[in-house]
């Protein structure tokens, strides 16, 4: 008999650790870069619970991967560790609401992030509960082992209704909560998100507003640079990342984006068998960040979204070479012939055009108004940012 070989034994030979180009991966604090003033704005509006007060609600706004998941996580952390020390108790509950959409599932969350059912007797059980039951263990908790529990609701607009931020935004004041209090920092896409919350959750929840602006090259060099201990010593080129960043900042300077082309860049050369990552292979890990990008941005969406776009895609498929823009009323009719496929009760055009300013504000696609000629009134067209095969796909799949 032969030698057995293994196929895990080599070490790999582009990365050192992986993990570092991981969008899973909280860096330290000195390896956030071009924050510091948002970091500041933010410990600003909570720094009061580092002394069992209350601290401001919070809503976050910004594009796709300017760090507003990161920051919040980190500035929360720093908190309860500040407050540790004198000898207060901040608890934090993360709630991703795209996995955790529904009133009983968010609070279920909460609820078991706060708890230690060895100090407080109390447990969060699955299922076989009831929404009202699991809020009356939540308070239970809170009062038990905290005097302040943050929230960080994550893509908040996710959320199927506002019952559980009334619900928490008035838990002190309806007396549900006596010897401790709540905070809540709402992360959104949605620079709209607030205008779709009843004037009650709304005036409540956004004591404080802060807006992420996208990185700049220069900012998404340096982000990369602080994780190019990814990569074995001396395997990464040393044009790849001023590349990687230009290509992610002639977007819309994400830095998922950038983290993502680089750990590709490096997947890649390993594919080629190749043992140093040079700059011929970023092209190449660009298409597939658009393309992994795309799947699982259109797979986020909502159902009617989904169709939109296919929509989209179909007729841009049959138009002309020189007027590839697509008026929204054809969209619509493309659109009605994708639902009668799914067999899905088509939206009227007016919720249609909604979706599409949506897809717009998600750079999934680009919108133009143009004029229909002298005393005609203008009209909305409307084109893909990616290219029409790849959508295609990408819709199927999804
Ligand atoms: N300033 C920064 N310094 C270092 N790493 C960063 C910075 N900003 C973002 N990142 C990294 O980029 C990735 C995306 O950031 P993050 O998830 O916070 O973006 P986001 O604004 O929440 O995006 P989305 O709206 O898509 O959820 C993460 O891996 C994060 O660690
Ligand atoms: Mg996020």
């Amino acid at each position: 008999m032969g030698e057995s070989k293994s196929f895990f034994g080599d070490p790999d030979p582009i990365f050192a650790d992986k993990e570092l180009l991981r969008v899973s991966h909280l860096p330290e604090g000195d390896r956030i870069i071009g924050r510091d003033d948002e970091l500041q704005s933010l410990a600003k509006a909570i720094k009061d619970a580092q002394r069992g007060g209350t601290p401001n609600n919070v809503l976050i706004y910004g594009k796709t991967g300017t760090g507003k998941s990161l920051c919040s996580k980190y500035i929360t952390r720093d908190l309860a560790e500040a407050a540790a020390e004198n000898g207060v108790q901040v608890g934090i509950a993360y709630v991703d609401c795209f996995q955790e959409s529904t009133e009983t599932q968010t609070v279920r969350t909460i609820a078991e992030s706060f708890n230690d059912p060895d100090e407080t007797d109390i447990t969060v059980p699955h299922s076989g509960v009831s929404t009202s039951n699991y809020y009356r263990r939540l308070w239970k908790i809170l009062d038990a082992r905290l005097d302040v529990g943050i929230v960080i609701l994550d893509e908040i607009d996710k959320l199927e209704n506002d019952n559980v931020l009334m619900q928490l935004s008035r838990a002190a004041e309806a007396g549900k909560v006596n010897n401790s209090t709540l905070g809540i920092i709402g992360i959104s896409n949605k620079i709209r998100y607030k205008d779709t919350l009843n004037e009650r959750v709304k005036s409540s929840l956004s004591e404080r507003d802060f807006v992420f602006p996208p990185y700049d090259a220069s900012q998404l060099q340096a982000i990369l640079r602080s994780r190019a201990d990814a990569f074995r010593e001396d395997v990464l080129n040393e044009d790849v990342i001023p590349k990687v960043a230009a290509l992610a900042a002639r977007e819309h300077g994400d830095a998922r984006k950038a983290i993502d082309i680089l750990r590709y860049a490096g997947e890649i050369t390993d594919e080629h068998g190749d043992d140093s990552v040079s700059v011929d292979y970023v092209d190449e890990a660009h298409d597939r960040e658009e393309q992994a990008r795309l799947s699982e941005l259109i797979s986020k969406q909502p159902t009617h979204s989904k169709y939109l776009m296919l929509a989209l895609a179909l007729r841009m498929q049959e138009a002309a070479e020189d007027e590839p823009t697509i008026p929204s009323k054809q969209i619509h009719s493309a659109y009605q012939i994708v639902c009668e496929r799914e067999g899905a009760e088509p939206l009227k055009i007016r919720r249609v055009r909604d979706l599409l300013s949506e897809l717009a504000f998600l750079s999934l696609i680009e919108q133009e108004r143009k004029g229909r000629g002298k005393g005609k009134g203008a009209h909305t067209v409307n084109e893909l940012v990616d290219d029409p095969e790849i959508v295609v796909e990408a819709c199927r799949s999804a």
